[in-house]
């Protein structure tokens, strides 16, 4: 296993795994079972709560992130975080397909504020496996706050009504 890559060739390296078929159960289990991956990963040696998370990219690659707690306990940095950050750090894109798991390889739900960190990289149509099945982010954060919201009175003050 390569413990150190280039970030160009990790993309590249990844182009070949860029599909586009239907997404079925087979698809998420292989998601789930990176999630599983790198959860054992996980730094959390205060709360003993490990999770790990992957996600599909747009472009077919897959992201993932673990926990990683700090002394300073509000420091803590989610799965989602270091899935987000990979995602970005590898070639940018929108999320397509999210599973988040704890250290049992079970299913959870994501945080509450790491709702807010797919839904700004994956909307609306980012489907997350929850703890209740398949669900589109509109459901799993209904009326989110997003870019949209920011656009709107930025607009309003270019027109001149604010
Ligand atoms: N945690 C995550 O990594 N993601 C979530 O969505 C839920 C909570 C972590 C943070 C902390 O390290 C541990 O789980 C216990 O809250």
């Amino acid at each position: 296993m390569r413990h150190s890559v280039r970030v160009e060739d990790w993309v590249e390296d990844r182009a070949d795994d860029r599909v586009a078929h239907d997404w079925g159960q087979g698809d998420w289990d292989g998601l789930k079972e990176q999630a599983v991956d790198v959860m054992r990963r996980a730094y959390a040696p205060y709360s003993h709560y490990k999770v790990g998370a992957a996600a599909r990219a747009d472009d077919g690659r897959v992201v993932v992130g673990c926990n990683v707690e700090n002394a300073a306990y509000g420091v803590v940095l989610c799965a989602e975080c270091g899935l987000v950050s990979q995602l970005h750090a590898t070639g940018g894109g929108r999320l397509t397909h999210f599973v988040c798991v704890n250290g049992e390889g079970e299913v959870i739900m994501p945080c509450g504020r790491c709702r807010q960190l797919l839904f700004e990289h994956g909307g609306r149509d980012l489907l997350v496996w929850t703890v209740s099945g398949v669900k589109p982010m509109s459901e799993v954060l209904p009326d989110a706050f997003g870019p949209d919201d920011l656009a709107h009175v930025a607009d309003a003050a270019a027109e001149g009504t604010q």
